[in-house]
């Protein structure tokens, strides 16, 4: 038996500030998921459905997912069939298949940066060399993207461009025709395309909601998961939707020695939530609309101290602040003093002045007032 040198991970240095202060601060003010529902909630939306949920047999289930949510999740994508979706635990199971399957030491990847942090460590901990496609940040704290210096910095052993839209932290999302020129590089290239879409449909027009990129290319993998603009974390529910079968098939396989298959009331559930996800959506852009509107004002009233731009998706923005002080012992006095959670950019490695704050949650307000009040002591 030949046994490769266990591949390293370092620590995911944003999970582990989460996991200090996520259940412990009261007044979590960085989550970048929406407001979640309880099953209760849930189980409202279809008539018959808890009798369904009572019945739900708990064997394993298919180890490619339910057919009943995989049918439903294919009305996500224009061209997508349902044998071109691996559901699997979350978008971050997906993440770690991919990366497994899909690369070996020595491949050269380019990440967008910053980024969810298993985006670009599981790639490096296998031995890849990764070219950062760092996104520009003007004056303003709007972000955008060069795509010259992606075109420029394909190599001969490129072999995956990772992205993710709609981005986090900072909500970014490109107009549609620059994610199509994107593609275009990737595909000129014949490189994968691996975008993380957990946050697609948290568009705050939906007008701006981009087609998958598993819609536009045949190399394109993209991820989906229910924790974001589903607003269901708890369900541990993701997604990869692909046309390219001899990928998907390897994920699929390595799935094997990851979980398996997923839980089964979570996929009833969330069969539940796909097939309602209009009223869940607008539930979520509701609160986001609300919530925005006093995000704007408290920022220019604080215009002296911070750098905020209004993102067009997501939950979260990644303002900056104007003080010279390191932001993480700004962000750890305030949680320590006033119980108010923010993430600082030091857990992106990501510079010392920015952070990040969710906007997607009813409590959005009350945690507002009580950095406020820490402000105010300043
Ligand atoms: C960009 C991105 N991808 C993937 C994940 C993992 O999400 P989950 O495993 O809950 O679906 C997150 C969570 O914050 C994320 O922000």
């Amino acid at each position: 038996m030949t046994q490769e040198k266990n591949m390293k991970l370092p620590d995911f240095k944003l999970e582990r500030f989460f996991a200090k202060y996520e259940f412990s601060a009261p007044y979590v003010l960085c989550s970048s998921d929406p407001q979640s529902i309880s099953i209760e909630e849930l189980l409202a939306l279809e008539d018959g459905s808890l009798e369904g949920l009572k019945k739900q047999y708990l064997g394993y289930t298919e180890t490619k997912g339910s057919p009943k949510l995989k049918e439903e999740l294919c009305k996500l994508y224009e061209n997508i069939y349902d044998n071109e979706i691996l559901v699997h635990s979350g978008g971050e199971e997906g993440i770690f298949l991919f990366m497994n399957t899909a690369l070996e030491k020595g491949d050269h990847i380019i990440a967008l940066f910053p980024a969810y942090q298993s985006l670009y460590s599981i790639a490096e901990a296998i031995g890849c060399e990764v070219t950062y496609w760092k996104l520009i940040q003007n004056k303003d704290n709007t972000f955008e993207l060069d795509l010259d210096f992606l075109a420029k910095n394909i190599k001969k052993n490129t072999k995956a461009i990772i992205v993710n839209f709609p981005h986090n932290p900072t909500g970014y999302l490109p107009d549609l025709k620059t994610f199509k020129e994107i593609i275009e590089i990737a595909k000129e290239n014949n490189v994968i395309f691996f975008c993380d879409e957990v946050y697609r449909y948290l568009e705050h027009d939906r007008k701006d909601t981009l087609p998958s990129a598993s819609d536009l290319y045949d190399f394109a993998i993209s991820t989906g998961s229910m924790s974001k603009a589903f607003g269901l974390p708890g369900l541990r529910i993701g997604w990869t939707a692909s046309r390219n079968q001899a990928l998907l098939n390897k994920m699929w396989s390595y799935k094997d020695f990851t979980t398996i298959c997923s839980s089964a009331p979570s996929e009833y559930l969330a069969t539940i939530a796909v097939r309602n996800r209009e009223k869940i959506f607008k539930k979520n852009l509701e609160i986001i609309e609300e919530n925005l509107k006093i995000l704007k004002e408290f920022f220019k009233k604080h215009e002296n101290l911070f750098t905020f731009s209004s993102p067009k998706a997501t939950t979260i923005a990644f303002p900056s602040i104007k003080k010279e002080i390191n932001i993480e012992k700004f962000c750890v006095d305030l949680v320590e003093k006033k119980g108010v959670f923010l993430l600082p950019s030091t857990k992106y490695d990501f510079g010392d002045r920015n952070f990040r704050i969710g906007f997607g949650k009813k409590t959005m307000k009350e945690c507002l007032g009580k950095l406020e009040e820490y402000l105010n002591s300043y």
